[in-house]
């Protein structure tokens, strides 16, 4: 977005801040605000009646979230939950639509965002029916390294505190499940994983697990 278009924006919005382990709205709800995320990290989830908890995203600085029921008037699709403190944007439905009407540039990339999440969503129901527990836990490593990221002399450190619990909410697996094969690598020097922070060592052997091999 240009400087002028941000500045237009802001105008509209009001900034909230919200403390990590803390539902932002949940599915099913009536939306009818955008939310930008200026700091902090947010998973995207379902859950089922009985408290399991399926992970479609996980969103970080930068990221807008809530488009969906601006756009098509439906309630919210998902529960949003911060992952740690977070500082957020709000702009209401009425502000936004009106700046999307005035502003075709902005709409464009809102549509590009938006096929960019369904490739990811793809890409996710792939990793859940065509391939074992290895491969797609190595694929979620992979992203999670590239996305949330940062190259330590150790290797890639992925910066985001997850429970075993939900990195197998992440792949449709078990805590026990990642729990042994965390272990498996861990103890093959594949990767490190302390406290919920995972250090990968050897991308190359991880990309191996990945591709299935
Ligand atoms: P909304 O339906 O308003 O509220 C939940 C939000 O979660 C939704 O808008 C999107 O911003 C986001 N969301 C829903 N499904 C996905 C998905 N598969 N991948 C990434 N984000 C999603």
């Amino acid at each position: 977005m240009r400087e002028d278009e941000i500045a237009e924006l802001l105008r509209h919005a009001r900034v909230i801040e919200a403390p990590a382990r803390h539902i932002l709205f949940h599915a099913g709800e009536a939306g009818d605000s955008l939310y930008v995320l200026l700091a902090g990290k947010v998973k995207i989830s379902l859950l089922s009646v009985e408290g399991k908890e399926a992970i479609l995203s996980l969103l970080g600085a930068g990221d807008v979230f809530g488009e969906m029921s601006l756009l098509d008037g439906l309630p919210r699709s998902a529960t949003v939950t911060s992952l740690e403190d977070c500082r957020l944007l709000l702009i209401g439905r009425q502000d936004f639509v009106q700046f999307l009407k005035r502003h075709a540039d902005v709409a464009l990339n809102l549509l590009a965002a938006l096929s960019q999440r369904l490739r990811t969503t793809n890409n996710l129901v792939e990793n859940l029916s065509f391939h074992h527990l290895p491969s797609r836990l190595a694929r979620l490593l992979m992203d999670l390294g590239q996305r949330h990221g940062k190259v330590e002399p150790a290797g890639v450190e992925i910066g985001l505190r997850l429970s075993q619990e939900e990195l197998g909410n992440l792949v449709g697996a078990s805590r026990e499940s990642v729990n042994k094969q965390l272990r498996a690598w861990a103890e093959s020097g594949l990767l490190e994983y302390q406290q919920g922070i995972i250090v990968i060592k050897k991308v190359d052997a991880l990309f191996m697990y990945a591709m299935g091999a």
